[in-house]
């Protein structure tokens, strides 16, 4: 176990998940958590994050000097390296110029073992306002950079460590190797640690909480919440009642897919309720046409229909949720650090559910963390590396009046587009054993609600538009349109004329984002 000390920075998470990439298994906890505590968990190893104070203001967050003086490894990392030197009697001064981003750091200690198989010259990301004037007593400066005399400095005997810089950021070329050195060496720590450690652990965890209480889930089919389930499944069975609505505004058999995996055939032992709103929702959705009132719409009527449910089942004990970390940082919910915007699947707890606590297993995991947790549970492939789907569905993805019709359209003509792009990139990796540059992050049809004048045999027709879509994005902040081959473009557009009812144009939207948006509406 190492034990990360959260000082309220950005990438104090960053940070956990560097270390569970070594395969070493690691728990953050607050600044503020007894030293006491952190010694009965007997860690191998220790890292402060960084976090926005000065540390020689009276205020800000501190810990014991005793923490250096238990004998074990201890690593800090921008606040955490500054104070670690303030604590220790070094110096801690505001910087004349502030260093922010990629930076040249020259390496001074050749053998320091933070610094093993990494280059003299390597590019760190700097971020700091305050920096070390002086490093403490007993301590030997391992590099620096041209702002920053103290970049790096070493107790190697007592095996305390300084970094300047953000080792865990992507942006330190060699941040990685830094990180494993010293969770590998310094630490000793074994690296035997999986994704399936921690499935156990967290399933520990769970029936310890929830001992024989209820607990209540929203499944909606999508990966995280498949996830929690699955868990939840494994460590308290029946105890646990999942709600399926399924909206008719899923795509293609999916409704189906989800019963598959969580109802009573599948492989997980649950209580399993399957609401099938389909007309509920076409006939609230009849001669709606305004995107924000189609989305108001869909999301009441869920509640509605999981309250009706809940109020059905009774008081429960636990309403879980399948938040994962990038939900909790972005409603600056994440334990020290600072908030940053708030977001929809988090905060808002539905109070029509009756329950005493919420329960979120997959807090403290990234997407990709998710996907392995989920795999090992044995969820579907097809299920865990689902691409990302709106809550209101296909209900953004018919411009206009949504009908059933047009959700019958779109369900096929999005199904073959994926099977076509699916197909076609598994091709290019069979050839060239990677996938193609063109791989689109998420992809999708949608129908205008466009009709033209088209010809079909020796007849006049007049019927829908579908357009595709396919962006590459990091974030989903900003995309761009793929360059999906036009060979497979026009495969999907010679499939989807002849195998789709009512469609006689397709389109290919080109659109960036911004100014378009990746959805709809
Ligand atoms: P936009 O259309 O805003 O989409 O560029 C960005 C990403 O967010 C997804 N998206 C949603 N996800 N509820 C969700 O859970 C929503 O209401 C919603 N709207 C958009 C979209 O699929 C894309 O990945």
């Amino acid at each position: 176990l190492v034990i990360v000390i959260d000082f309220g920075g950005q990438y104090n998470q960053l940070v956990a998940r560097r270390v569970r990439e070594c395969n070493v298994y690691c728990e953050i906890y607050s600044y503020k958590t007894d030293l006491e505590k952190i010694k009965a968990m007997n860690p191998k190893g220790i890292i402060l994050t960084g976090g926005p104070n000065s540390c020689y203001e009276a205020d800000s967050p501190t810990y014991q000097k005793e923490l250096f003086e238990l004998g074990i490894p201890v690593l800090g990392l921008c606040y955490g390296a500054q104070l670690m030197m303030h604590v220790l009697g070094g110096k801690v001064e505001k910087a004349d110029v502030s260093e922010y981003g990629k930076t040249e750091l020259l390496v001074d200690k050749k053998d320091s073992r933070i610094f093993e198989g990494v280059s003299e010259k390597t590019i760190v990301w700097m971020s700091h306002t305050d920096y070390i004037s002086q490093a403490a007593p007993g301590f030997e400066i391992s590099a620096h950079t041209a702002d920053c005399p103290v970049a790096t400095a070493e107790n190697a005997e007592k095996k305390l460590y300084a970094i300047q810089f953000h080792p865990e950021v992507l942006h330190t070329v060699e941040g990685k190797k830094m990180l494993s050195n010293f969770v590998l060496g310094v630490c000793e720590c074994a690296g035997d640690w999986k994704m399936d450690a921690f499935v156990e652990h967290t399933i520990k965890e769970i029936r310890e909480k929830v001992g024989d209480g209820k607990v209540l889930l929203a499944l909606s089919g999508g990966v995280d919440s498949s996830v929690a389930a699955g868990l939840l499944s494994r460590a308290i069975g029946k105890q646990l009642t999942c709600v399926f609505v399924d909206h008719g505004l899923l795509r293609k058999d999916e409704g189906d897919e989800v019963e598959g995996v969580f109802g009573p055939n599948g492989q997980f032992d649950l209580n399993f309720i399957r609401v099938n709103a389909q007309q509920r929702y076409y006939d609230k959705l009849a001669g709606v046409t305004e995107p924000e009132a189609k989305r108001k719409i869909i999301g009441e009527e869920f509640i509605r229909i999981f309250e009706e449910e809940a109020k059905k089942i009774g008081a429960v004990d636990f309403l879980a949720q399948g938040t994962i970390y990038p939900d909790v940082v972005e409603s600056g919910l994440g334990g020290e650090s600072a908030v940053i915007k708030s977001h929809h699947n988090v905060g808002g707890l539905p109070d029509f559910v009756d329950f005493k606590e919420i329960i979120e297993p997959l807090r403290d995991l990234f997407k990709d963390e998710v996907r392995k947790a989920g795999l090992e549970l044995g969820i579907p492939e097809k299920l865990v590396f689902r691409q990302p789907f709106p809550g209101p569905g296909l209900g953004i993805r018919i411009i206009g009046e949504v009908t059933e019709e047009k959700v019958r359209i779109v369900q096929d003509a999005d199904f073959i587009y994926r099977e076509e792009i699916d197909k076609a990139a598994e091709a290019y990796k069979i050839e060239n054993g990677k996938e193609p540059s063109w791989m689109p992050n998420q992809y999708f049809a949608a129908l205008t609600n466009m009709r033209s004048v088209g010809v079909m045999g020796d007849f006049r027709t007049y019927d829908y538009a579908v357009a595709l879509r396919a962006v590459k994005t990091i974030d989903f902040m900003t995309a761009e349109s793929a360059e999906i081959p036009y060979e497979v473009l026009n495969r999907v557009m010679n499939r989807v004329i002849n195998e789709v009812k009512g469609v006689n144009r397709v389109f290919y939207d080109l659109t960036s984002k911004p100014p378009g948006t990746i959805e709809f509406e």
